[in-house]
């Protein structure tokens, strides 16, 4: 598989009052097309720094950042917000979902934004919605769902576009056991059928060895520590 990311040497620290506190100490990650990994870590380690890094969401203070051929800590904000909505999806702990609107108008919203014909919009959320198992559950608004239906459809969501990666930040971080590991046979099979790469951050290991590989943050690095 081709490779789709290389991040080299990419350090962040912020500023405790007078203090710099340094969060990442030069992380080097290389990630083809279609490799799924899980990042693993204690709570302050970084894990969510490095996400929003590699997501364009935050900058790095050096390093480098490389993902599909294009350097992305040269773009600028407008630039930077386009590449995100063509290449990436994202996946939080709490679903972030628009309580407004319903299951279809949530996962099409990248898609409008990405200025696709209403209809086409729809199509392809309803399509999604019947690939995480929701066809039923179509008109029904977040508030309406339980929080692995929410999660399934913010994964949903996060695929509209067909993005090349999906960063997902602890997706099943709130959910009960067996609606985790549902969850994470759902990207495992979503990364199978269409060669999305998933990085999947998880404080639960159990959760992590699902993935084929795991890496941990530990004091600022990023470490292989299981392949
Ligand atoms: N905007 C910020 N300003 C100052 N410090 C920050 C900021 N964001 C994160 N930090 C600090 O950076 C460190 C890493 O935070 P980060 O959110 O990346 O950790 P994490 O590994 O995702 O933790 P968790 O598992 O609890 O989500 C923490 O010590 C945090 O306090
Ligand atoms: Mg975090």
């Amino acid at each position: 598989m081709p490779n789709l990311l290389t991040a080299t040497a990419l350090t962040r620290s912020y500023l405790d009052g007078e203090r710099e506190v340094s969060v990442l100490a030069g992380v080097d990650l290389s990630l083809n097309q279609g490799d799924m990994v899980a990042i693993v870590g204690a709570s302050g380690s970084g894990k969510s720094t490095l996400l929003h890094i590699l997501g364009g969401l935050d900058k790095a203070d050096s390093g480098s950042l490389t993902v599909a051929n294009l350097d992305v800590l040269a773009l600028n904000a407008k630039a930077l917000a386009q590449w995100r909505n063509e290449n990436l999806g994202f996946v939080y702990q709490f679903h972030h979902l628009l309580g407004e609107f319903n299951a279809w108008e949530n996962i099409a919203m990248p898609l409008l934004i990405a200025g696709q014909p209403a209809a086409h919009a729809k199509q392809r959320a309803l399509e999604l919605l019947d690939r995480v198992g929701l066809s039923h559950r179509a008109e029904h608004s977040p508030a309406q769902l339980s929080g692995g239906e929410r999660q399934r459809v913010a994964i949903a969501r996060a695929l509209a576009n067909r993005p090349k990666m999906v960063l997902a930040d602890e997706p099943t971080g709130n959910l009960d056991e067996d609606t985790a590991a549902m969850i994470y046979n759902l990207m495992l099979s979503l990364n199978a059928e269409f060669g999305t790469t998933f990085v999947v951050v998880t404080h639960d290991h159990t959760l992590a060895a699902k993935l084929p590989r795991t890496l941990a943050m530990d004091h600022g690095l990023l470490v292989e520590a299981r392949k």
